[in-house]
Parts: C-alpha cells; sequence; structure tokens
C-alpha cells in the first residue's frame, strides 16, 4: 500500500497536461466553449518550452509573393520523406492560414512587412510550386515567435476563464478498463496529491529532448506524457525518428534559428567553403534539416570542421545590414554574445548539429485523439485520453520535421482537440465514481522512486543515459552502433535499481522531480534505439550507414513501440496514410528526393 498522502479530488469536463503552444491553444478553445477546463503544468505557463521557438511559424499567406497551401502541403510530404500521414498534413496545411489569421486577432505580435502585412521570411524546404522556387511562407515575430504567441494564448486562456494549476507535476494516467480516467497530480508547492477526474485528459507534455545529452530543448522537456502512456501499457509511434538542428551554438547547445538562413546566413568549412552548394546545389543552407545536418557532419568527419578540434562549422551573419541583424534576429545576435562571445556583426558562430526535435511520439488521429494497435494491425482509440504538440505524433512530420511547421502543429492541432471535445461532450455530464485505487500504481511509483536508497543518483544515471543516446542514436547510425546503444541501455535500465534519492520531502523536493523526469525518459531513450536498430533502411532524420537507401517496399509504414516497465521493447507497425483527406488536393505519390 502506499504511504497516506493528503489528497485532494477535482472534477473536470477536461485536463489538459501542459502549457506549451499546444496545451495552451487546446485550453483556450475548451474554455471557451464552456467546458469546465484545468490546465496542469510544472513551469508556469509562459515558461513552457514553446517560449524558446524562434523563427517562425509557417501558413501559406502569400503576404511576400504568391503561395498555395497545396505547395506547403506538398514540401511537408517530402520533407517528411514520405513517412508523413498526407490527410493530417493537407489538414495542417490548409487549417494553417485562418490559424495564423486567428493568432493575429488573439494579439500576436508579429513583425510586419511596409505595408502592414505579416511579415514572412524563408525556410528550410519551404518552396513555391511544388519545389520550383523559395517560398517565404515562416511567419515571424522577429526572432521571438514562440515567445509572443505563448504570452497570447496564456492571457486568452486567462480572459476565458480556464483553470491552471501551476507548478503541478503529473505523475501518472488514471487507467480503467483501456479508458482513461484522467491523472494524478503532485504539488510541488504544498506536497499534496490532486486527483483530477476527466472526461477527456489531453497530453500536451512536449518532448524527450532531455533523453540526449546535447539539446536545444529546455530542462523540462523529460517526455513526462510518453511515460505515463508507456507505463499505461499503451504505444509509442516513430521514436527512431530525432530530428538534429544544423545550428545549435557548439558547446552550449542553444538554438540559432533557421531564420538565420532565411534572412541570408550561411555555412562554411575549414576552407571557407559555402559546402551546402555542394549537397544541396538548388536549396543549399535552406535544404531541410536532416539533409543540412548529415552534410554539416560530414564536413566534420571528412576533416574539414573549423576550430581547434576540427569538430564544428561556421554559420556567418557578419555580411547581413546590422539593421536587418537588429529588427530580425535580436534574440540570437544576443545568444550568441552570451553563450559563444561573439558579434554576430562582426564574425561568425560556431555550431554544431544538436538535438532539437522528436517525430515520433504518442500515436493519434487528426482529433488528437490517442491510438492503440489491436488484433489484426488495426488501430483504435483509447477513449478519454488525447496527446497534441511535440509529445503527440499525428505524424505530419514523418522522419523529418520542416522548420516552422511544429509551432503550427501545436496551434492547429491544439484548436482540433479542443474543439474535438466541444462536439463530444456537453458542459458538466456527469462522471462515473472513480475506482478507489484509481492513484494506486502512480502512488507506489512515487513511494518506490522517492525512498530509493541505492548508490547512484538520478544524475549520475541520467548523464550516462543521455551519453548513451547522443553516441549511439546520433545523425549517424549502424547496425553494430545501435545494437551497442540497445545493450548499454539495458545496462541503464538496470543501474535504476541502485537509484539514489536523497530529499524524502514533499515540497520544492527537485532531487524527486527530476528523478521521476529520468525514470519518464528512460522509456523513450529505449523505444527511440529499439525502433532505431529494428529500422533498416535510411529515411528523414534515421541516416543508417548500413542502409543507405529509403526502403519504401519494407518501410513505408509507422514503427509503434511498447516499452514494459523492465525496459524491453516489443515492436509492430502501422501503414502510412497516402491518402489526402478530401478531393482539394491529389495525393502525393513518393518520389526520390532531390535538393
Ligand atoms: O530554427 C528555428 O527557428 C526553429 C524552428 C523550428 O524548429 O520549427
Amino acid at each position: 500500500m502506499p504511504e497516506a498522502y493528503t489528497k485532494i479530488d477535482h472534477t473536470y469536463d477536461v485536463v489538459v497536461v501542459g502549457a506549451g503552444g499546444a496545451g495552451l491553444r487546446a485550453t483556450l478553445e475548451l474554455a471557451r466553449s464552456g467546458l469546465k477546463t484545468a490546465c496542469i503544468t510544472k513551469v508556469f505557463p509562459t515558461r513552457s518550452h514553446t517560449v524558446a521557438a524562434q523563427g517562425g511559424i509557417s501558413a501559406a499567406l502569400g503576404n511576400m509573393s504568391a503561395d498555395d497551401w497545396r505547395w506547403h502541403m506538398y514540401d511537408t510530404v517530402k520533407g517528411s520523406d514520405w513517412l508523413g500521414d498526407q490527410d493530417a498534413i493537407e489538414y495542417m496545411t490548409k487549417e494553417a492560414i485562418p490559424a495564423i489569421i486567428e493568432l493575429e486577432h488573439f494579439g500576436v505580435p508579429f513583425s510586419r512587412t511596409a505595408e502592414g502585412k505579416i511579415y514572412q521570411r524563408p525556410f528550410g524546404g519551404m518552396t513555391t510550386e511544388f519545389g520550383k522556387g523559395t517560398a517565404q511562407r515562416t511567419c515571424a515575430a522577429a526572432d521571438r515567435t514562440g515567445h509572443a504567441m505563448l504570452h497570447t494564448l496564456y492571457q486568452q486562456s486567462l480572459r476565458n476563464n480556464a483553470e491552471f494549476f501551476i507548478e503541478y507535476f503529473a505523475l501518472d494516467l488514471m487507467m480503467e478498463e483501456g479508458e482513461c480516467r484522467g491523472v494524478v497530480a503532485w504539488n510541488l508547492d504544498d506536497g499534496t496529491i490532486h486527483r483530477f477526474r476527466a472526461h477527456r485528459t489531453i497530453l500536451a507534455t512536449g518532448g524527450y529532448g532531455r533523453a540526449y545529452f546535447s539539446c536545444t530543448s529546455a530542462h523540462t522537456c523529460t517526455g513526462d506524457g510518453g511515460g505515463m502512456v508507456a507505463r499505461a501499457g499503451l504505444p509509442l509511434q516513430d521514436m527512431e525518428f530525432v530530428q538534429f538542428h544544423p545550428t545549435g551554438i557548439y558547446g552550449a547547445g542553444c538554438l540559432i534559428t533557421e531564420g538565420a538562413r532565411g534572412e541570408g546566413g550561411y555555412l562554411t568549412n575549414s576552407e571557407g567553403e559555402r559546402f551546402m552548394e555542394r549537397y544541396a546545389p538548388n536549396a543549399k543552407d535552406l535544404a531541410s534539416r536532416d539533409v543540412v545536418s548529415r552534410s554539416m557532419t560530414m564536413e566534420i568527419n571528412e576533416g574539414r570542421g573549423v576550430g581547434p578540434q576540427k569538430d564544428h562549422i561556421y554559420l556567418h551573419l557578419e555580411h547581413l545590414d546590422p539593421d536587418i541583424l537588429h529588427a530580425r534576429l535580436p534574440g540570437i545576435s544576443e545568444t550568441a554574445k552570451i553563450f559563444a562571445g561573439v558579434d554576430v556583426t562582426k564574425e561568425p558562430i560556431p555550431v554544431i548539429p544538436t538535438c532539437h526535435y522528436n517525430m515520433g511520439g504518442i500515436p493519434t488521429n487528426i482529433h488528437g485523439e490517442v491510438l492503440t494497435l489491436v488484433e489484426g494491425g488495426q488501430h483504435e482509440v483509447v477513449h478519454g485520453l488525447m496527446a497534441v504538440g511535440e509529445a503527440g505524433c499525428v505524424s505530419v512530420h514523418g522522419a523529418n520535421r520542416l522548420g516552422s511547421n511544429s509551432l503550427l502543429d501545436l496551434v492547429v492541432f491544439g484548436r482540433a482537440a479542443g474543439l474535438r471535445c466541444a462536439q463530444t461532450l456537453s458542459p458538466g455530464e456527469p462522471h462515473r465514481p472513480l475506482p478507489a485505487d484509481a492513484d494506486e500504481r502512480a502512488l507506489e511509483r512515487l513511494d518506490r522512486l522517492r525512498h530509493a536508497s541505492g548508490s547512484t543518483p538520478t544524475a549520475q544515471q541520467r548523464l550516462t543515459m543521455q551519453r548513451v543516446m547522443q553516441s549511439h542514436a546520433a545523425v549517424f547510425r549502424t547496425g553494430d552502433s545501435l545494437a551497442e546503444g540497445q545493450r548499454k541501455l539495458e545496462e541503464v535500465w538496470a543501474m535504476k535499481a541502485d537509484l539514489a534519492v536523497s530529499d524524502r520531502s514533499m515540497i520544492w523536493n527537485s532531487d524527486l522531480v527530476e528523478t521521476l523526469e529520468f525514470d519518464n525518459l528512460t522509456y523513450q531513450a529505449a523505444a527511440t534505439m529499439s525502433a532505431a536498430a529494428a529500422r533498416e533502411e535510411s529515411r528523414g532524420a534515421h541516416a543508417r550507414e548500413d542502409f543507405p537507401n529509403r526502403d519504401d517496399d519494407n518501410w513505408m509504414k509507422h514503427s509503434i513501440a511498447w516499452v514494459d516497465d523492465a525496459g524491453q521493447v516489443t515492436l509492430g507497425s502501422r501503414p502510412v496514410m497516402l491518402q489526402p483527406l478530401t478531393n482539394e488536393v491529389q495525393a502525393f505519390p513518393p518520389q526520390v528526393r532531390s535538393y
């Protein structure tokens, strides 16, 4: 029996876990539809990781030159290396246009053109006329777009009477016979345990970038939703696809937006060569991220990296007009100064591909409803459970996400999840009583970790896992290295029996929070390594040196991974949706990619 905690019960129509862009957009939609909504978040909403999103949010507004959502859809399908679901991609790229106008009306302070329209910049992989020209499609609020969006969405949610439970850490889902009944959370401030009963629980907990040693993600990106889902016996999807952003600051990992290359920045090697012209003669520095990250890694591996160790690359902005840098890239100019000691008006920024985004996550349909696989390879909806944003995998990004499609995913599918709840629920619908033991599993885990009295501190175990992920599930992978990674992760899982948590208190116990987060990360690390070892092809961000080609005959399918509480991974698959949602556009059949 778990320890007796002070417990408080709550009843809501919908509970949202996470207050980043997706969580807040869902919360806002729910609150304004009259559903009683709670948003639980482990950090203050405007400190969520979306605040760090820089370059912008894509939509074929056509403010700078002609554009069409079908071109955006094509780019996204191609960028996904034909692993994205075309029904979801159609939905996202079409809905992008009203979604941005709506954000503007909510009050997002976008940068403006001389005529007062929303300013849009070029971004990698975004083209016109199905690959012929360069699109200016990424709507920007200077290089602080996520910051601007997050503040606006939080203010609008408050205006619509959403209720926030801030600095509450979600421990586990309350599941009853395959249905989600809500979530158990720990109030970090006073140590109480809260059972949130809800008709729908929406996981908007972000990605699991912190499974890696060097990443652009906030320290809070620990895949808490994915961990809860795995422990509920539900699968994760496409976990082998991890995006490395070409321009993380060398040594610090901080993001330098792709918008820097969108505004005219370029990369050079130790010979001063603009090497992207060789790898991607058309798109050059604005090829999609997987291509640029691989090219940079090849330059370094072949001895043309810069710096004393020849282990990074230069990003040049010093040729750009200082007024443009000041107006459009003020944030990264400051970041480069602080974290690399570089004045971008005078010298290049040292950069290196850095773990940035998880394409995989909790599988959902376009309404944000979580899917599980049943007999015969069919999927079905998990009643009561939804997921949006980086935590989810509606599969608009497939094997590789295009820059600026993430903020878009957050708002389009956050809104879609809210709309689905409003369609399928009436405010104040009665609830069945919760089973008496609804929180038992969650509290047993809490007790076990809180009283862990082994000899290896969480920080040490986490570092071991992060180094394994960084070395074995990196930009380039081989079967041997992945098998070695699997073996090392088994050791990490075994080492969890020896965890040492020194603080047993329930109030602001960061030792325990980090331990719970580390535990969540280990599930997703295991799924990533095993799915990557199994996928014997190269597609998008998954580059296998031993299988360098894409293999549509055998591998045009989503991988599905169940991770049990011993870290054992069981793999399955489900088909990619190659048909669009409507007849307003034709399917884009697989092509060989060219840049
Ligand atoms: O480079 C960036 O500004 C990042 C954007 C994104 O990941 O979408």
